[in-house]
């Protein structure tokens, strides 16, 4: 796909070079010769790069640039501005103009800033979409417990600020969804939210991930790498498992919090504006106490702590999220599934020590393995069964053992006859009515 630039110059001897030279380059370039003409097109086409003079009659670059930012963000522009005018041009970067030129400029020197900003963009189209793949769906956050009801109102209240959040609770809680609706509600819910875990990248790339790197950085760095703080700029960076960041990692990402802005790994500097939330099940107090975690970056870094509890502690939680999830798997497959009340008195009284996604994993299981759309008790997994609050006896009871194997000689009489009840019936040596009521007992 052709680069479209809209190039606007007053100055027609600079406007025809520049134009001429970024043809050559392979672009499509629309020329202006005045503000007004500039916003006339921007109207008619959208453009990968508007590359516009700060000073001209009528609407000047400033403008342009208002304008450009209202309408479609996702265009970067270069402002050009005389020596001697560079407050002007960083006026401009406040104002989110990508980058500025001050005349007289080389050429080459142009073509390299518009090359690179597109290929900031199409990384930046990847990360985002591949993002929204994650969350099509938004995934809504399920739970009508008082301790999920105060959580979800923290949260709403957090999203809009632009408060640093870290995020505690054990494995599978919800973390990462609450981060998702931390984003997802803020007023940089359009822009990139990148996510990274500090535990599933050795710690001798990690940095170059974060922050990185320029061609020839080091051994292998053979290509230049945009960070993923980078990547997150005008957006949210998840930094998940936190806890696991190594000692020397936790001094740079601090001094990034500071200053706000970035060094790649063997090059420049870059000026950030990312909102951090960190992630961990890790007791951080106490990593900072044993010398694991800097207490400066603890500080820093939980601004608003978030704690998401435990399933066990959430009540009737279970059960909605048991509705939630088995009417996502009841769609996914074409099959109405459903739990019988014993089935519901388990999974409401077992433990969950991985929580939600244990709970979604047993269900996902049991969704595609148990022998009927009725979800019974024995389908369960065993630990799950010994769970339903009433004595823990009363599933290894002879009558229940039966009853297990009852049903899954009359299931496999049916799959063999085709579902028919007459000749299942025969197969197992019954009569046709009493089969019928069996069925009807095991809600087949
Ligand atoms: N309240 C909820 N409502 C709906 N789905 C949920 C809820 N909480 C968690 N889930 C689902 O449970 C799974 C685990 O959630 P998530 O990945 O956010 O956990 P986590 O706390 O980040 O776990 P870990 O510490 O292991 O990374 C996900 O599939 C998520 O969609
Ligand atoms: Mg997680």
């Amino acid at each position: 796909m052709s680069i479209r630039i809209l190039l606007a110059e007053d100055d027609e001897l600079m406007r025809v070079t520049v134009q001429d030279h970024l043809r050559d380059q392979g672009f499509l370039v629309d020329d202006a010769m005045d503000g007004t003409d500039a916003i006339g097109l921007l109207k008619q086409h959208s453009y990968e790069i508007v590359v516009s003079d700060i000073r001209m009659p009528g609407f000047d670059g400033t403008q342009i640039l208002k304008l450009v930012k209202e309408q479609a963000p996702n265009t970067d522009v270069i402002m050009m501005t005389a020596y001697g005018s560079a407050d002007d041009a960083v006026q401009c970067l406040k104002q989110g103009a990508a980058d500025y030129i001050l005349k007289p400029f080389d050429l080459d020197d142009l073509t390299i800033r518009i090359k690179r900003l597109v290929e900031m963009q199409e990384v930046k189209a990847r990360c985002i979409s591949s993002e929204k793949g994650c969350f099509a769906k938004a995934t809504p956050i399920i739970g009508s417990s008082l301790v999920i009801q105060q959580m979800l109102s923290l949260v709403s209240q957090v999203a809009v600020s632009d408060a640093s959040v870290l995020i505690h609770g054990e494995s599978g809680t919800g973390k990462e969804l609450v981060a998702a609706a931390i984003h997802y509600g803020s007023k940089r819910a359009q822009k990139p939210y990148i996510r990274l875990n500090c535990a599933a990248i050795p710690a001798t790339l990690l940095e170059s991930e974060l922050f990185g790197h320029e061609k020839g950085a080091f051994t292998g760095a053979d290509g230049r790498k945009i960070g993923k703080f980078e990547l997150a700029d005008q957006g949210t960076i998840l930094l998940d498992e936190i806890g696991d960041m190594p000692l020397e990692l936790q001094v740079k990402l601090l001094r990034v919090l500071q200053e706000r802005e970035v060094e790649r790994l063997g090059g420049g500097t870059v000026h950030i504006n990312v909102r951090v939330i960190c992630a961990t099940s890790k007791n951080l107090k106490k990593r900072v106490a044993t010398g694991q975690f800097r207490e400066d970056l603890y500080y820093r870094l939980q601004v608003i702590p978030i704690e998401v509890p435990p399933l066990r502690e959430r009540g009737q939680d279970v059960l909605e999220l048991c509705d939630f999830f088995l009417e996502e798997y009841s769609q996914e497959r074409g099959t109405p599934f459903l739990l019988t009340k014993d089935a519901k008195m388990a999974l409401a009284g077992y433990r969950y020590p991985g929580n939600v996604r244990e709970l979604k994993n047993i269900l996902e299981r049991v969704s595609v393995l148990a022998p009927a759309p009725t979800i019974q008790l024995w389908d369960l997994p065993f630990e799950v069964q010994g769970a339903d609050g009433r004595d823990g006896t009363s599933n290894y009871t002879l009558n229940h053992a039966v009853a297990q194997a009852e049903k899954k000689c009359i299931l496999q009489a049916l799959l063999k006859t085709g579902n028919n009840k007459t000749e299942a019936a025969a197969v197992l040596g019954i009569s046709r009515k009493n089969l019928w009521q069996k069925m009807k007992g095991y809600s087949l």
